[in-house]
């Protein structure tokens, strides 16, 4: 495999397939101790034009506070299918209200349910039930991922091979050891 074929490769699995749930990811970030914080989110959309993958998120959640203050973040996907690992690294942006709207009309009705949990994520409750769906279209926010870095690695039985493809370089890419 070539570089090019390489991020090529890695932009067919970051893009989500039409009509279907996106790919699984880990998204990071940092608190405000400076602990990283995971969780795993659905990837929505993929611009390799722009370099840019987005995320949709419920705006009251930890995770929309962190990015607010370090927009630093790192995505973690592994396919198991093809036996490949990319991390990204970039700086989250976050879009809500109006701009939000035109996503919030083509949403299912059973997706919009993540958009409304009451009370908010994350806060504590007394019984594991004691929450209520009242989606809301100000509760969307989008998380846009401005990629900086991608790297990929691939558990190649006749070799393994790992990139890094950077925002500074063009995205030329380089090979490592893997
Ligand atoms: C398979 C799976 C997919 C998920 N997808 C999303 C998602 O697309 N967006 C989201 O905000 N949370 C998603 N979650 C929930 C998050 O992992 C997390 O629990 C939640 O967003 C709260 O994170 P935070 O407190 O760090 O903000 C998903 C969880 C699982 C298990």
């Amino acid at each position: 495999m070539t570089l090019t074929e390489t991020l090529n490769q890695a932009w067919a699995l970051l893009t989500p397939e039409a009509g279907d749930r996106g790919p699984i990811i880990s998204l990071a970030s940092l608190d405000h101790t400076g602990q990283p914080q995971l969780r795993t989110v659905v990837l929505r959309s993929a611009q390799r034009s722009i370099g840019q993958v987005a995320i949709y998120t419920d705006l009251r959640s930890a995770k929309v506070v962190e990015f607010q203050a370090d927009a630093r973040a790192a995505v973690l996907l592994w396919s198991a299918e093809h036996q490949v690992q990319l991390r990204l690294t970039g700086d989250i942006s976050i879009l809500s209200g109006e701009p939000t709207q035109l996503i919030w009309q083509v949403l299912r009705k059973d997706q919009r349910l993540a958009y409304g949990h009451q009370p908010a994520p994350g806060t504590v409750i007394e019984r594991s039930d004691a929450w209520e769906d009242h989606p809301d279209p100000a509760n969307l926010a989008v998380l846009s991922l401005s990629i900086n870095s991608l790297e990929h690695v691939s558990l190649d039985p006749a070799g393994h091979r790992r990139a890094l493809f950077r925002r500074v370089d063009d995205w030329a890419g380089q090979w490592l050891s893997p």
